[in-house]
């Protein structure tokens, strides 16, 4: 403040060595601002996640555990940062991978509330993150689920290639040929990789789990009847025909939002529902 009233009342005379002085004086008189001392910059990063416990060996009360790791020393997925908990922190963490590229679909849970894959779903950057199981899903331990269920629903809709006319002459136990057109219409629906993310976000499987099919059965009960070289589309169609198997579905759309594939559930239904007389 005092360097800049001597300053401008400087500026309006000629510069001299006596105005030289009183300019430094006045610099020397201003208090100084402390010296900084230079911080060193930490160069971890860490962060902290809070993963479900439960062991089946040593029942008590679900907990969520925290665990702190450095990410600057992590891969960049949160199965990454799971697999070095395991490796480096806590060996009796117990998830379920095995491809680490979203193909199995083995690594499903809910993360920061939200189900996905482990390792496509990046670290999610600043603050704590929640690991928990699939929701609505009985726990075996950890963040292992029980998929039985899941699984029965999926075999119940017969999820393989069913015929009536014998194979024409030279395809006897050879593939079916299909077009490329009606190939197509199987997109959006072979891709699925069964991990249930869809199943468990959906409210209405939540309530019914053992009556209502659940988006990924019934999308793969889609992909069978719209399938060219099927002939037991009527007795599909049918087979879901039931207030609880197929219209527990609302359409509120949780499981296209869910899919880590990119894959709509919901539309699949519809599907189903519009080709029911
Ligand atoms: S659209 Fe149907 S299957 Fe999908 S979340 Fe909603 S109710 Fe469930
Ligand atoms: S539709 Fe998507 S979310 Fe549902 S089981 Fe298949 S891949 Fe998983
Ligand atoms: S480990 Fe296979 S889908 Fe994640």
């Amino acid at each position: 403040m005092a360097t800049g009233l001597v300053r401008r009342a400087l500026s309006r005379v000629p510069p001299s060595p006596a105005a030289n002085l009183l300019l430094l004086r006045a610099h020397a008189s201003e208090p100084q601002a402390p010296q900084s001392t230079p911080v060193r910059q930490s160069t971890h990063s860490l962060k902290n996640f809070q993963i479900y416990r439960w062991n089946p060996d040593n029942p008590s009360k679900p907990e969520l555990k925290n665990y702190q790791i450095d990410l600057k020393e992590c891969g960049p997925m949160v199965l990454d940062a799971l697999i070095k908990i395991k490796n480096e922190i806590d060996p009796t963490l117990t998830f379920r991978r095995s491809c680490r590229e979203g193909i199995c679909g083995s690594c499903a849970m809910n993360i920061d509330g939200c189900n996905g894959l482990a390792c496509l779903t990046k670290i999610p950057s600043g603050g704590d993150s929640m690991i928990t199981p699939l929701p609505h899903m009985f726990v075996i331990k950890d963040l292992v689920v029980d998929m039985t269920n899941f699984y029965n629903q999926y075999k119940s809709i017969e999820p393989w290639l069913k015929r009536k006319s014998p194979a024409p002459a030279g395809w006897e136990g050879k593939e079916v040929p299909q077009s490329k057109k009606d190939r197509a219409k199987l997109d959006g629906m072979y891709e699925c990789i069964l991990c249930a993310c869809c199943s468990t976000s959906c409210p209405s499987y939540w309530w019914n789990p053992e009556s209502y099919l659940g988006p990924a059965a019934l999308l793969h009960a889609n992909r069978w009847i719209m399938d060219s070289r099927d002939e037991y589309t009527k007795e599909r169609l049918d087979a879901v025909n039931d207030e609880f198997k197929l219209y527990r579905c609302h359409t509120i759309l949780n499981c296209a939002r869910a899919c880590p594939k990119g894959l709509n559930p919901g539309k699949q239904i519809q599907n189903i529902k519009s080709l029911q007389s």
